[in-house]
Parts: C-alpha cells; structure tokens; sequence
C-alpha cells in the first residue's frame, strides 16, 4: 500500500535482484545498439539489451550468440509488437510524393514477429521485453524468460499487467526514439513525463516493479527514479556515444550538442523524438501514421544522408537530456552513474538532516 512519503515500490524481479547496478541499457534499433554495448553493459553489472527491431532472424540469432559469446551475464532482448496493417493510402501516397523520387516503396511488415518470438523462446535470454503493443496472454506464457513491457499510461500499465508481464519499462515523454505507445495514438496522446508516469503507475492498482525510462542521461536523475519508486532506470542517450555503440559519427556529434528535440511522424509514420533537422522541419507537419509504412518510404533517403554523414537528412533520435551523454566506454557508464545516483541520494538526505 502507498504511504504518504513512500512508495509503494513491489519487490524486483529475478533479473532486477541480480542486477548490481540499476541500470538497463536501453535497445536501440536502428544504429546505435549492437552486441558489444549489451555484453560491455552486462558485464559491468547492468542489465544489456539486444535491439530484434529491424533485424533479420539470421542477425538475430548472431547478435544473442555475440553477447553470450562476450559475457555470461544475464541480457535482455527486445521485439517490436506488430500494428495494424491498413492505413490510409491516399494520404500515404501524398505523403511519398512529397518526399520526392529518392523515395522507397512504402509497404507494411511484421518486422519477422513469428520468427523472432520463436528465436526468443529458444534462446531463453533472461528478459525478453516488448515495445509498440501488448502480446497475448498465450504469448507471454509460452515464453520461459522474463517479460517486460513497454508502457506510457496507467491504462497501458494495466493492460501489460493482466498480459502476464513481470514488470514494466514506463516509457515518459522525454524518451529518446520511438514512443512506445500501443496504438501510437493522433496527436500524440497524454504525453505523461517519466516522473508522473512513475509516480502514477507506482500509486496505482499495478502491483509490478518499475523500470523508468525517458530523459535519465545523469547520476542525480537516476537518483531521483529511484527515489520516486523505480527499480532502476533504462537508459538509452546516455549509452549512444560510448564507442560500443554504433551511433553514426553525424549523430555523435549533433548529440553532444545543446539541439533541442522534438517529436515527428516524419520519418518512420509512428511518433518519436529526435533532435531537429532539416528533414523534421520539411516534412514534420504533412507527416501521416503510417507505420511502417512512411518507415520503409523514407529508408533508403536516410541510409543516404548516413553515408554522407549528413546530419540533415535522417533521423538523429535522442531524449531531451541527451547533452549529457559522456564520451565514455559503456562499463564506466554503469559504474560512475550508479556511484553517483547513491552519492546523490545521500548528499539529498543530508541537506535535511
Ligand atoms: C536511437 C534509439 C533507438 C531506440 N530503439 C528502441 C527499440 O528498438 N526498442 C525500444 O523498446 N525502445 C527503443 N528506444 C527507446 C528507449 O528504449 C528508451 O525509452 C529511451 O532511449 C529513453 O530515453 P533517453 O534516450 O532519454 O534515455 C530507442 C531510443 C533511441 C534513442
């Protein structure tokens, strides 16, 4: 029960129990995540994920081989859930003929949902977590690892929870890439923060731990999730530019900057929060849902501006702290946010004594 001045924060989980510093390296498919930054977090004491979005089962199976290969530490693989299909066409053709003729075909997948959830089940990493949806009851049962979800609202909360899930990654606004919205909803939605959501979630009929997600990228906010009832913090910013990770040198350098961000449909058809470019301010206010429909459209026009390093032309996804990220191997980051969140916590509890 919530007590005034306290949280009502559950026991952890297996994995969170285990974990020695409260920390989950956040999936980030696309780019940055790769097998290197899981191992180098795991193996630190953290919790590493492996981004399946986007991936071939084939490269799947490689990047869980790749970690189990560099540590024997516990890690996490992440799936996106599967939308809709139908979207409205006329719309997505405006939207594609706007993009020019450097436009892909834009066209509707599973991201391999089938293949990838039989790979995890046979795999068994010790946490499998979901993005995008809530999976069937029948789904999270026939998995023998942890099961995590992704959730913005209590009303989220509350679906995952009767799903079968362990705990719950709350995903605030603040959050760096895609939001992890079930049914990426027209205009966005409520837009809880992450403290709100936590606390809401926390002071809710959700009896689940809670992993708190959005805007964490230094010691003193980790302190303040962990105070406020989270079990520990997944961070994705705050890994981008450690050399594990596969950031695009563009978007190193724009993440090291005072940018602001924002959120857009424009690149993939589904809402996320990138910093601002010139790609955003083009097509932001025409941009449709249509996911991953616009994904496929605008693809090979990003993969361009990759190769050009130019930071222009394709989505430089980061929280709104992501100027905090430090240059810094993974392992350090683990270790020197974890330290700093207790030093924190003590040093807040020493200015009232
Ligand atoms: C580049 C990038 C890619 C991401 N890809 C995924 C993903 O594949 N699956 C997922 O659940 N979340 C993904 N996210 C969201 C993160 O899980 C997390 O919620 C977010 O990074 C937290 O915000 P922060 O960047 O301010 O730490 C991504 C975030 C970024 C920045």
């Amino acid at each position: 029960m919530f007590e005034r001045g306290l949280t009502s924060a559950p026991l952890p989980t297996v994995i969170l129990k285990r974990l020695e510093h409260p920390i989950v390296q956040a999936p980030m498919a696309g780019g940055p995540s790769t097998p290197e930054l899981a191992a180098a977090v795991s193996g630190a004491g953290g919790l590493g994920f492996v981004a399946a979005g986007y991936l071939s089962p084939e490269r799947l199976r490689e990047d869980i081989a790749a970690v189990r290969a560099a540590t024997d530490a516990p890690f996490g693989v992440n799936l996106f859930v599967p939308g809709a299909a139908d979207v409205d066409e006329e719309a997505l053709s405006a939207f594609v003929a706007r993009l020019g003729p450097d436009a892909g075909e834009p066209r509707y997948d599973d991201d391999a949902w089938e293949e990838k959830l039989e790979i995890v089940r046979a795999e068994a990493p010790a946490v499998v977590s979901f993005t995008f949806g809530c999976p069937s009851r029948e789904i999270v049962a026939s998995l023998s690892s942890e099961v995590w979800m992704t959730v913005t609202s209590v009303a989220e909360a509350r679906t995952a929870r009767d799903a079968g899930a362990d705990a719950l990654v709350l995903q605030g606004v603040e959050a760096g890439g895609h939001r992890g919205t079930f049914d990426d909803p027209p205009g966005g939605g409520e837009g809880l923060s992450t403290l709100a959501l936590l606390r809401l979630v926390d002071s809710s009929d959700v009896d689940l731990p809670l992993v708190a997600s959005g805007g964490i990228t230094d010691a003193a906010a980790l302190a303040a999730v962990l105070a406020a009832g989270a079990a520990a913090a997944q961070l994705g910013s705050a890994f981008m530019l450690a050399p594990e990770a596969a950031t695009n040198p563009a978007h190193r350098r724009a993440l090291a900057e005072e940018a602001p961000t924002g959120l857009t449909r424009a690149f993939s058809g589904r809402l996320a929060r990138g910093i601002e470019n010139r790609f955003m301010r083009e097509h932001d206010a025409h941009a449709i849902r249509a996911y991953p429909h616009v994904n496929y459209a605008t693809s090979p026009m990003r993969a361009e501006a990759r190769k050009r390093e130019d930071p222009d032309g394709f989505n430089l996804w980061a929280g709104q702290t992501h100027n905090l990220a430090e240059e810094k191997p993974a392992a350090q980051i683990v270790r020197e946010l974890s330290e700093g969140a207790y030093a924190a916590l003590k040093a807040a509890a020493a200015r009232r004594a």
